[in-house]
């Protein structure tokens, strides 16, 4: 009997060996995934932020998409893209500070800074601007990526437009210009929408430029609280 179970139980150990030998076998075979941040330059909004997100598409997709088709027709959601959509007609027009010349088209290269949920870069490609490219600390797949909006991760002169509408909260409103501005081709527009100001404030903002040219501010309703506009060109060549 009692040889009986010394049998028995070599048996279980031998066979545990077995299976811990199996399943080491196989975690060495197929390591769990790891993962890189990925980011394009060109337009991080159609690809994953990292490299897990090309094993796991299916699944987390379709949750997120409906959690945006929810968001998407909120609302506070299309009142927000509609008061962008405003904004960007307007810079649309022809302006007349500088004849013949849009401040946005749709061929427009756009970079929007701080996009949060993305509501502009919706309106941006309502208007029919197709290359938007949006950015903010937070991602929110797919209209807006994550990205640090103080060491923007795209070559100088990349765009033709760049928009913010959350300047006013920057915590080094200098270095965001800085990096605006860079980004920005030369005759490019980098528009703010800012809290309304007083023209010594518009000065003063249009001042952290040290390549743009202030080429118009104005007030206005936006979303039901006024703001102003602030429009600046890129013109100087980079003296650093
Ligand atoms: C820009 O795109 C919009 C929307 O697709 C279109 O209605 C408009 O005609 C386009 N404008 C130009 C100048 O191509």
């Amino acid at each position: 009997m009692d040889k009986n179970i010394q049998v028995f139980l070599n048996k279980i150990s031998l066979f545990s060996a077995i299976i811990a030998t199996l399943v080491l076998f196989s975690i060495l075979i197929h390591p769990p995934e790891t993962c890189f941040p990925y980011f394009s330059p060109h337009n991080p909004l159609k690809f994953p932020s990292s490299t897990c997100e090309f094993h796991h598409h299916p699944r987390p997709f379709s949750t997120l998409e409906k959690k945006n088709r929810r968001l998407w027709s909120t609302s506070a959601w299309l009142n927000k893209v509609n008061s962008f959509f405003i904004v960007f007609m307007d810079a649309k027009k022809h302006n007349s500070v500088i004849p013949s010349t849009t401040i946005l088209s749709n061929s427009s290269k756009s970079l929007c800074l701080l996009a949060g949920a993305g509501q502009e870069v919706m309106a941006l490609q309502q208007i029919g601007v197709s290359d938007v490219t949006a950015i903010d600390l937070v991602d929110s797949p797919p209209l807006v990526s994550r990205a640090d909006p103080y060491y923007l991760p795209f070559f100088d002169d990349a765009f033709d437009f760049a928009f913010s509408a959350q300047f006013d909260i920057v915590l080094f409103p200098t270095r965001f210009v800085a990096e605006m501005e860079r980004t920005v081709r030369i005759g490019g527009f980098c528009l703010l929408l800012v809290e309304e100001c007083t023209n010594k404030e518009v000065r003063d903002i249009a001042q952290l430029f040290k390549r743009g040219i202030l080429v118009g501010a104005n007030n206005l309703t936006f979303s039901g609280s006024k703001k102003t506009r602030i429009v600046m060109r890129i013109t100087n060549v980079r003296s650093y």
